[in-house]
């Protein structure tokens, strides 16, 4: 099986994503919008660069969301289907309830992860190395808030560290990116019937048993967008270019912005790039938005406004002369005249801010 080609994949996208909070409680975290599009379109969008066309979502949590914005995916060059978890069972349960619909080699995405890692070089080191759970690994400058991965010299696993105390040591700078790739058979061996752990139960178990398992560091583009910062960042590093556009935005593009159908931009209101305008937005007199902003469908930019750095979901309302910096806000917010928000706040779906309020951090 080693040297098969994976055509298939299993997206884990059932968690709740309580650190994305306030944003998760309005919309499941796979599809909470990236640039306007759901977040998953961009996985799905590099499985089918590297000819995976077959994939399986394992849900449990707001799976109506995620049918919402997703559907079959045909739309993205890909097959997808849905699997649904009664009780939520982790994320070595939620592999394994999915055990039923693939075979041979399978890539296995945390659905909270956005990178542009070459799939078909992991897939030749997975073959070379006659591999049955490969994990692709990468560096990062804090390490302990993920997951540790150290290997032997050979690059086969060793031992896991699950988020280290701050005490002890740390002997390794990588960490568990969210992408495997598995011999499907061993996906069987998780247990059905309850909550399992990819990480702390199902890898460490194939270490014990001597499975051919390896670790492959690739220098590429990752970030897990499952906190606030995160997710606006990961937006950020999109549109100045230092995240690779595996997926355009919506609209024509125009002078290193874009622009959807619908709405309406005052003549003397600015666009400066790199932005991004959603369907039916509209941009008052003399407002500006960007550098670096998202505006979602359906917003209205009030006159004299300003927008920068900041990600807006749909149908939010921007009064005149507020001033929004580095921030995330939800759909429906209702922002005041001459209102302030500052850099790291984030706004719940249907938030009222008053006018002249400042937020800040
Ligand atoms: P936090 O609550 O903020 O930690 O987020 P999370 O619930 O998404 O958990 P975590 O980031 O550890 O999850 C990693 C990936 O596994 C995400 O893509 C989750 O959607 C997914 N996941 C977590 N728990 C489950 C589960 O019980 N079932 C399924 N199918 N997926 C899960």
């Amino acid at each position: 099986m080693a040297g098969e080609r994976p055509a298939q994949a299993v997206i884990l996208a059932g968690g709740q994503g309580t650190r994305l909070r306030p944003l998760t409680l309005a919309r499941a975290k796979p599809v909470v919008p990236l640039l306007n599009r759901p977040f998953l379109a961009f996985q799905l969008a590099l499985l089918r660069e590297h000819g995976v066309t077959d994939v399986i979502l394992a849900c449990s949590y707001r799976v109506d969301d995620v049918r919402a914005a997703l559907g079959d995916a045909s739309q993205l060059g890909v097959r997808l289907r849905y699997v649904v978890e009664k009780e939520p069972l982790g994320t070595g349960g939620g592999v394994r309830n999915a055990a039923d619909l693939v075979a041979g080699t399978v890539f296995v995405f945390n659905g909270d992860v956005l990178t542009d890692v070459d799939l078909s070089a992991m897939q030749r080191f997975h073959a070379e190395r006659g591999s049955r759970a490969t994990i692709f690994l990468t560096r990062v400058t804090d390490p302990r808030q993920y997951g540790l991965v150290e290997l032997d010299a050979d690059s086969r696993l060793a031992r896991f560290r699950e988020k280290p105390a701050a005490t002890e040591t740390i002997t390794t700078d990588t960490v568990n990116a969210g992408v495997y790739l598995l011999d499907a058979a061993l996906i069987r061996r998780i247990p059905g019937d309850r909550p399992v752990s990819i990480e702390r139960e199902f890898f460490p178990a194939l270490i014990a048993d001597r499975v051919p398992s390896y670790g492959w560091c690739a220098p590429a583009y990752w970030r897990d967008i499952g906190s606030p910062a995160a997710y606006r960042e990961a937006q950020m590093d999109l549109l100045e270019g230092r995240a690779r556009m595996l997926l355009s935005p919506a609209g024509a593009w125009d002078g290193g912005s874009w622009r959807a159908a619908g709405g309406s931009v005052a003549s003397d209101a600015r666009v400066v790039p790199p932005a991004v305008l959603g369907a039916r937005v509209t941009l008052h007199p003399r407002c500006q938005v960007g550098p670096a902003a998202v505006i979602g469908d359906g917003s209205t930019i009030g006159p004299d406004a300003r927008v920068e750095g900041a990600v807006l979901w749909e149908r939010v309302e921007v009064g005149a002369g507020a001033v929004l910096r580095e921030c995330v806000i939800g759909a429906d917010v209702k922002i005041g005249t001459h209102a302030r928000v500052g850099p790291g706040i984030v706004l719940e779906s249907g938030a009222v801010i008053p006018e002249r309020a400042t937020l800040a951090r």
